[in-house]
């Protein structure tokens, strides 16, 4: 199987052709998303919260995402993988950005990294690229600044905050980042900063008009339950098909009909 590399996202977007890009966390769910086609694979901090439970992304550490993050890579053949670098292990400075980059790299095998940021993240992006580490930046609604914001809502629907990210778009393309994910803005600014860009914008609520899409996986797939923001299609409904089926296994245990004659030794 051939491997999708940077060069190949390059060349889906100067082709027109849209990037599919899913969150992943463990070595089955990469296996079946990577047998399915998918193009790139993200160990997302959001793993912070579908993962491990917390209400927030910042509690997740360096290891805990290495751990996480090597095991998609043994699950995944074709895709491309990205890690994303957790809060407090690159804001310090570009030293520090470049050793947790490291890090990931050689302890998962993960192909590229992902932080988030605009100008204040140049520095460090210039820094991980120049060692040979691809980096992904990621705009918009940036989940490790929350109580900056103090909410998850839309972000630069305001004409100063769009003209301030596609300042911070131009930046990152220029300190070197291959692509660039986009949270939850107004289509027309998706839109924009994705012509203006020659590198790959990846959306998640940022309409239509960017060069690719990426879902968390359990809001996919319908695991999450409580979460249904505008931008989000579920293709399954997991949450009561599993609990359904769990209900269906404690009854047959307790009834004693599982396991039967032909399910034993
Ligand atoms: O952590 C994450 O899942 C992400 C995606 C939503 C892009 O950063
Ligand atoms: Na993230």
């Amino acid at each position: 199987v051939k491997r999708v590399t940077t060069h190949t996202l390059q060349k889906m977007k100067d082709r027109g052709e849209k990037i599919s890009m899913l969150t992943a966390y463990d070595y089955s769910f990469a296996k079946i998303f990577d047998e399915a086609g998918i193009d790139i694979l993200l160990i997302g901090d959001s793993a912070s919260n579908v993962v491990a439970g917390h209400e927030t992304t910042l509690p997740i550490t360096l290891e805990q995402m290495i751990f996480l993050a090597s095991s998609v890579v043994r699950g995944a053949e074709r895709c491309f993988v990205i890690c994303d670098l957790p809060f407090g292990t690159y804001q310090g400075n570009s030293k520090e950005a470049l050793n947790s980059s490291i890090r990931i790299m050689k302890e998962s095998g993960a192909h590229a990294v992902k932080l988030e940021g605009g100008m204040e993240v140049c520095e460090s992006i210039q820094r991980i690229v120049s060692a040979g580490i691809p980096v992904m930046a990621h705009l918009g609604l940036t989940p490790q600044s929350i109580y900056q914001f103090g909410t998850y809502s839309v972000r630069a629907k305001e004409e100063e905050e769009a003209e301030q990210l596609i300042r911070n778009a131009h930046a990152v393309q220029q300190a070197g980042a291959f692509a660039l994910v986009l949270e939850k803005i107004p289509a027309s600014l998706g839109k924009r900063v994705a012509e203006e860009l020659r590198i790959p914008v990846i959306g998640i609520g940022a309409g239509m008009h960017v060069d690719g899409q990426v879902l968390v996986m359990h809001d996919m797939l319908g695991i999450t339950k409580d979460f249904s923001p505008r931008f989000l299609r579920r293709y399954l409904n997991l949450y009561s098909d599993i609990k359904d089926a769990t209900a269906k296994y404690i009854q047959d245990v307790r009834s004693k009909d599982f396991p039967n004659e032909k399910e034993q030794y």
